[in-house]
This record gives structure tokens, C-alpha cells and sequence, in this order.
């Protein structure tokens, strides 16, 4: 009868793994607070994407994490940058996996900010060059989607405008529109190695206390042309997700980050939770909030458990 009458469903379909990416081959280095997760060198990557293909998950999304790391971000746009050949490298191995491509600076900096360094702040629009020539080289890696994460104002339209120019008009921009400065992005700056060497994101990523600024953050990039539209981090956002949900007509997608996947993980290794049902429980959630796709750790645990 409960399943008769079940009202949210979880489909593998809806789920994108993020992979890191490093150089080298035979590399899998595991990132010690997201156990089951490692950093993997394009030769593993793409066995790591033959398994997530098989069980049915929708896509991937690439984080590369570059041999070198300069004030101008170069990696980032290089041709033969890691996540242009990791970008190269899943499409050749698996063709109907969806690779989505996370476009921002903070991995390929040495100072680990999000964009051009003035003074001692990120200048916005002048980080707009860098970001548009990562989006034009993914695109011509061969990237299916891609998704700016570093939350400059009036860089969708900027990215639209640069893709289109290049002859990508048919690729979708999956914006992280709502980013929070949120703590549980730690682990992750373990795993991708950008955590900022001075002071800390909040003059370009939102505040967690406001709502109503996350919807105006929405708007701006749905009418600077975003496809869909990412809320970041879930579980503590289910509220943004519903709004957007509401609200616009397109997808939406939320990313479960490293700090959620984490804490299920450190209390579960302690015998104070059991995994298998925090993880459905939450990803029950963030889908019941509103949304469509849901970036998460434990897209491969949370297929098998649904297969
Ligand atoms: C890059 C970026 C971050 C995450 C995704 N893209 C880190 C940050 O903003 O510091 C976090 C993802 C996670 O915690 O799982 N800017």
C-alpha cells in the first residue's frame, strides 16, 4: 500500500557523480573525508564511467585538478588541460554517459580563488575571460553541459554569448545559480586541493540566511539564458529548491556536496546511523523539495540500493 501510494520516486537517471580528475595514469587516490570517493587519472576515470554507465546513472560531473596551479588560471583553458582530456576521454569511452563540466578558477589558481585577483579581492568582470575561454574549450572537448560555479554576476549571459559565437548555440548551461558560502564544502577543497589561501568566498558566494536574494540570484541567470538552474548545497536548502521549482519552468538540479555526503559517512562509520536509509532519506528529500536531477556522492550506492 505505501507503495501504491508513494508520491516522490528516486531514478537512477536523475543522479550525476562528481569525479576529480588528476594527472598520471593508474592513479586513485583516495580523499580520506569522502571515503569511496578518490581523485582518478583519466585512465580510471573512464572505468569509473563504464561502472556509472552500467548502472544507469545519468552523468558525471568533472572537476580536474591540474599539475600546476598560476595566478591566471591557465589550466583551466588550456586544450590539453586534465578536464579537456578527461572531458575527451569519457566521451570516447562511454558516449550516453552525460558529462557535465564544472567551469571555475578556483582549482587552477594558486591562491585558490574564484577568479581575477585586484588588490586583495576578486574582480567580477574581469574574471569573465577566463571564464568563457574554460567553457569554449570544454565545449570543444566535447563536454555535453556545463556548469559555471564561481557565482560572478552576469556570467551566464557572457558564457551564453562566447558558446554561441563558437558555434556550441546547442550547448545547455547548467548554472549554479543559488551557491551558498556554506561550511560543508570542506571536504571537498581536501579532495580538489582550493581552499583559498587568504581570506574566504563570501564576496561572491551567498549568504545562507538570505532567501529571497537565492531567488533574485535564480532570475538573474534564467534570463541571462541559463538551461537549468543548480541550488547548492540540498539538504539545508530544501526551501530554495521548492521556490525555484515553482517558479521556473526549467530543470532543476541540487547538489548534495562533500560536508552532506560526509557526516552520513562519519557517523555511519561510528554505528550512530545506518547509511543505506540517511542516504535515501535525504535524497528522498531534496527530490520531494522540487528537484530533478540530484548531484550526489552516492549516485553509485544510492543505484545499486534502487536497482
Ligand atoms: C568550485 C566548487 C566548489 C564545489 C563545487 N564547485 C567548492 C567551493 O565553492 O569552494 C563544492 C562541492 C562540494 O562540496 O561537494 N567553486
Amino acid at each position: 500500500m505505501r507503495r501504491l501510494v508513494r508520491e516522490t520516486h528516486l531514478e537512477p537517471s536523475q543522479f550525476v557523480l562528481p569525479l576529480f580528475v588528476c594527472p598520471g595514469e593508474g592513479i586513485r587516490k583516495p580523499i580520506n573525508s569522502m571515503p569511496g570517493n578518490a581523485q582518478l587519472s583519466v585512465d580510471e576515470m573512464v572505468k569509473e564511467c563504464e561502472e556509472i554507465q552500467s548502472l544507469g546513472i545519468g552523468g558525471v560531473m568533472l572537476f580536474g585538478i591540474p599539475e600546476t596551479k598560476d595566478e591566471h588560471a591557465s589550466g583551466a583553458y588550456a586544450d590539453d588541460g586534465i578536464t579537456q582530456q578527461a572531458v575527451r576521454a569519457a566521451k570516447a569511452a562511454t558516449p550516453e554517459l552525460i558529462v557535465v563540466t564544472d567551469v571555475c578558477n578556483c582549482e587552477y589558481t594558486s591562491h585558490g580563488h574564484c577568479g581575477v585577483i585586484v588588490g586583495n579581492d576578486v574582480d567580477n568582470d574581469r574574471t569573465f575571460e577566463w571564464l568563457t575561454k574554460t567553457a569554449v574549450s570544454h565545449a570543444k572537448a566535447g563536454a555535453d553541459m556545463i556548469a559555471p560555479s564561481d557565482m560572478m554576476d552576469g556570467r551566464v549571459a557572457m558564457i551564453r554569448k562566447a558558446l554561441d559565437a563558437e558555434g556550441f548555440s546547442n550547448k545547455p548551461i547548467f548554472s549554479y545559480a543559488a551557491k551558498f558560502a556554506s561550511v560543508f564544502y570542506g571536504p571537498f577543497r581536501e579532495a580538489a586541493e582550493s581552499t583559498p589561501q587568504f581570506g574566504d568566498r563570501r564576496s561572491y558566494q551567498m549568504d545562507p540566511a538570505n532567501y529571497r536574494e537565492a531567488i533574485h540570484e535564480m532570475e538573474l541567470d534564467f534570463e541571462e539564458g541559463a538551461d537549468m538552474l543548480m541550488i547548492k548545497p540540498a539538504g539545508p536548502y530544501l526551501d530554495v529548491i521548492k521556490a525555484a521549482r515553482d517558479r521556473f519552468p526549467v530543470p532543476i538540479g541540487a547538489y548534495q556536496v562533500s560536508g552532506e555526503f560526509a557526516m552520513i559517512m562519519a557517523a555511519s562509520a561510528n554505528g550512530w546511523i545506518d547509511r543505506d536509509r540517511a542516504m535515501m532519506e535525504t535524497l528522498t528529500a531534496i527530490r520531494r523539495a522540487g528537484a530533478d536531477i540530484i548531484l550526489t556522492y552516492f549516485s553509485k550506492d544510492a543505484a545499486r540500493a534502487l536497482a
